[in-house]
């Protein structure tokens, strides 16, 4: 196993006592969820030996191990982007110390473009599928066989079973929820009127920077995933207005109730 990997597990493991059942992944400015989590114990990246560290404004940047609804989970307040310079096999690395920490279900957020121009600023898209459009793979690279084959089927990433589930969650706690392909783009420029055109036409319905390696890594390794999007603005050039960072994470404070909502009773009922 590679040591980066093997590090953070010999230092995390202690933190997860019988196990860590549940992973969540927290995107741009959606970190605050995990002030929910109890009986926190908190490891920074920059505490794991090689472990890849985001510089990005809004992300916190350490691991939260901790209880939910009597379930323990490991939770990245903060993630690593392919558009901060790391190839994207590193971006696996923190999805496999899940996978040895026990994680059978994972839950990856981020904020995200609406490409769909039936969605609004603020909607929740429950992940369908993705289109991996950065121009890499995490499993670039000799195959690590303790995690999953060589070439890996990708028709379930985003676990059918469950996501029926969570639809069923949403509705019980009250929240609509879209759903839609997420197409990521390397970023970090925000994508062009034509880029967006390309991706409506292309079958997306909403445009990011993240999500796609980890997602790609879980499947890999038989994790179960769920992919949550909040949609924090229309994509290029469906409104007459620039795009920015702030309003991404202006737009995802505003929502944060309700996303914590979703997240809740899909750990509470779905995992
Ligand atoms: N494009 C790419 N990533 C994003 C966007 C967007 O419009 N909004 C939030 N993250």
């Amino acid at each position: 196993m590679n040591e980066v990997i093997e590090r953070a597990v010999e230092i995390l493991s202690p933190l997860c006592k019988g196990g860590c059942q549940i992973g969540l992944i927290l995107g741009s400015g959606l970190g605050g969820y995990a002030e929910k989590i109890e009986n926190k114990r908190f490891v920074s990246y920059s505490d794991l030996p090689g472990f890849p560290q985001s510089r990005v404004e809004g992300h916190k940047g350490r691991f939260v191990v901790g209880e939910l609804f009597g379930k323990t989970v490991v939770c990245m307040q903060g993630r690593v982007h392919y558009y901060e310079g790391y190839p994207q096999s590193q971006l696996a690395i923190a999805v496999r110390v899940m996978k040895r920490l026990g994680v059978e279900k994972l839950l990856l957020t981020n904020a995200a473009g609406g490409v769909n121009l039936g969605f609004a600023p603020g909607d929740l898209m429950l992940i369908s599928d993705h289109i991996n459009f950065s121009g890499s793979n995490p499993l670039f690279g000799p195959n690590d066989d303790d995690f999953g084959p060589r070439f890996p089927d990708q028709s379930n990433v985003y676990d059918r079973e469950l996501r029926a589930k969570v639809r069923e969650a949403a509705k019980a706690a009250g929240v609509s929820l879209q759903e839609g392909v997420y197409m990521m783009f390397s970023g970090p420029t925000f994508e062009t009127p034509a880029e967006i055109v390309f991706a409506r036409a292309a079958g997306a319905s909403a445009v990011g920077m993240s999500t796609v390696p980890e997602a790609i890594a879980a499947a890999h390794c038989g994790i179960r995933t769920i992919g949550i999007s909040l949609i924090t603005n229309m994509a290029a050039g469906i409104l007459d207005q620039p795009l920015s960072h702030e309003e991404v994470q202006e737009a995802a404070a505003a929502a944060s109730v309700r996303f914590a909502k979703l997240v809740d009773k899909i750990i509470e009922t779905v995992f």
